[in-house]
């Protein structure tokens, strides 16, 4: 609760028990960290994400029953690669931790303990075969099954010399050293990805670490989440003080809202603020549903104006965006004033949806001469928020992916209509109309190309295929021709991904009769639009958005 917190004591949820069965990650980069991080939930393991150079005193109070050091995109001999925080070693033996490297983390848990890493005469990346050399191993057991499996291998670097005490458990088809083991000091190795799913046996091995080598018990279960949260904000918030939430009516705020109205009761204020910038009918929709379907008392502020008149003229992204965070926070400071004037108590608390992934602090790229504080976008909820803020923050959804919310969610008895609505983002249409969102006619128009698109994909019962689903609008004019005419009107994109959690995503293969299809509704039914793209790039390179 309160402000971020990666992963120290005080952000443990009591619904990991003493930390016994705690899982800690170690970021150094990887595309893959939070994958681990999930797969170990999935386990029904406790699982906390922390920057891998984060100082000692971050994982101070914790006592992990494992530690994995992920994946990264460096080699151990860079100028100023990262590395484990002074005195981790130490760390992990006084918490009788087992620590697992991966890949990258394999290679610094070598070079650290004496062993040697050199660049690779065979650099191994994609799929390969690997073979258990050793007739019983903590990470493989004895199964014949196992002894040889196909593994996503991504090195550059290889490990030529182990450190003392370590025996080598498995080698790649080419010689590679693929996994080793120092049973005895509880240090483990796997130089390939086991959380792919293009390593079909990589969860067996991430299963028999935790529950064979570690001694884990799985239990970390969404019900007990729910149980700690609910008493968590019962002694937090005192026993006639009042909350305020925003509700957008996105999956989080309304999982966010209703856990807290379980909590407090009519305590809680929701609102949902029309900024200007939401979907084709949102305001209308959403204000529905919340009445039908959720019984949560809302009141609807329409601030359309003033949002928009704070955007004219404003093109870069990143201003937008701590714009809207300034005026949302007006329009939130107005509404608990008003609602002390009604109660005659002025709220204290504003419930924010925000989830994990907005405040695990990632391990950047080499060269990206970023730091671990930066993010690329400022774009998770907290990010917009002023410092002299008045309103105290409750985030009850910041330890959970999004998947881990949905469930919540469904235990809360929240309708499936708000579970499984796509992500949108908190700028709204402000990040989907490039440059200047006040320009001519541009949020209508987007308005009604997102609609055609996203009812489309409905129609073909694809909408829960896909992870996220909307247009673009594109400040540029291009040619063409409609019934004789030479147009010079504007582009529009669209863009449909698959994901797990935002973090990493693919582009959504439509067939060729419903992209027909679709382009011929946009053009036809939208004035302005003559060309319709698709965005066909994946995340990374491309980010979700376009701004
Ligand atoms: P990106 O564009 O960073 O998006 O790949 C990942 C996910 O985050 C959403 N997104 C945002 N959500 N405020 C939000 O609340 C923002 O400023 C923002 N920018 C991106 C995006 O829609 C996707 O689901």
């Amino acid at each position: 609760m309160g402000s971020t917190a990666a992963a120290s004591a005080s952000a443990l949820p009591a619904s990991a028990g003493s930390g016994e069965n705690l899982v800690l990650i170690l970021d150094y980069g990887s595309q893959y960290t939070h994958l681990i991080t999930r797969r170990v939930r999935q386990l029904g393991v406790l699982s906390l994400c922390v920057s891998g150079t984060a100082p000692l005193a971050a994982l101070e109070g914790l006592r992990p029953r494992a530690v994995v050091l992920s994946g990264g995109p460096h080699s151990v001999h860079a100028e100023g690669a990262p590395t484990f925080p002074e005195g981790f070693l130490e760390f992990a033996d006084g918490a009788g931790a087992h620590v697992l490297g991966v890949c990258y983390g394999m290679q610094l848990l070598v070079q650290s303990l004496g062993g040697a890493v050199e660049p690779g005469e065979r650099q191994e990346y994609g799929k390969m075969e690997v073979e258990v050399t050793a007739p019983s191993s903590a990470l493989y057991g004895e199964a014949e099954t196992v002894k040889r499996q196909t593994v996503w291998m991504s090195h550059g670097d290889e490990v030529v010399r182990l450190p003392e005490g370590f025996e080598v458990v498995a080698r790649s088809v080419q010689g590679a050293v693929a996994a080793i083991e120092n049973r005895e000091k509880r240090f483990y190795g796997l130089q390939y990805h086991p959380e792919v799913t293009h390593s079909p046996q990589g969860m067996e091995t991430l299963l028999r670490f935790l529950f064979d080598v570690c001694g884990i018990i799985a239990d970390w279960k969404m019900q007990d989440v729910l149980d700690e949260e609910i008493k968590t904000i019962q002694s937090m918030v005192g026993p006639d003080e009042h909350v305020i939430c925003a509700l957008s009516g996105g999956v989080d705020s309304t999982v966010a809202a209703t856990l807290v109205h379980k909590a407090i009761g009519d305590r809680l204020h929701c609102v949902f603020v029309d900024n200007g910038l939401l979907r084709y009918k949102e305001r209308e929709r959403v204000m529905s549903t919340f009445e039908s379907d959720l019984h949560l008392p809302v009141t609807c502020v329409d601030a359309s104006e003033q949002f928009l008149s704070k955007l004219k003229g404003v093109e870069d992204p990143e201003q937008k965006r701590k714009i809207i965070g300034r005026e949302f926070i007006a329009v939130f400071d107005d509404f608990a004033h008003k609602m002390e004037k009604k109660i005659g108590k002025r709220p204290e608390y504003l419930v924010q949806g925000t989830l994990y992934p907005d405040v695990i602090e990632s391990c950047p790229p080499p060269g990206s001469g970023r730091t671990h504080s930066h993010t690329i976008k400022s774009h998770h909820n907290v990010g917009g928020l002023p410092k002299d803020m008045k309103l105290k923050l409750i985030e009850p959804l910041k330890l959970l992916f999004k998947d881990e919310v949905r469930k919540l969610g469904s235990i809360l008895n929240v309708p499936d209509s708000f579970l499984k609505r796509h992500p949108f983002p908190g700028p709204g249409l402000a990040v989907r109309v490039l440059g200047d969102v006040t320009q001519g006619n541009a949020l209508d128009t987007l308005r009604q190309v997102d609609e055609i698109f996203v009812q489309a994909i409905k129609d073909a019962g694809l909408y829960d295929k896909i992870w996220q689903a909307f247009a673009v609008f594109l400040p540029v004019q291009t040619v063409g021709v409609q019934g004789d005419q030479r147009t010079h009107s504007n582009a529009v994109v669209l863009r449909a991904i698959t994901s797990e959690d935002g973090m990493t995503a693919d582009w959504y293969y439509f067939g060729h009769e419903f992209l027909v299809d679709v382009v011929n509704k946009i053009c036809n039914n939208v004035r302005g639009i003559n060309r319709v793209c698709q965005d066909i790039t994946s995340k990374p390179p491309a980010t979700v958005e376009w701004e």
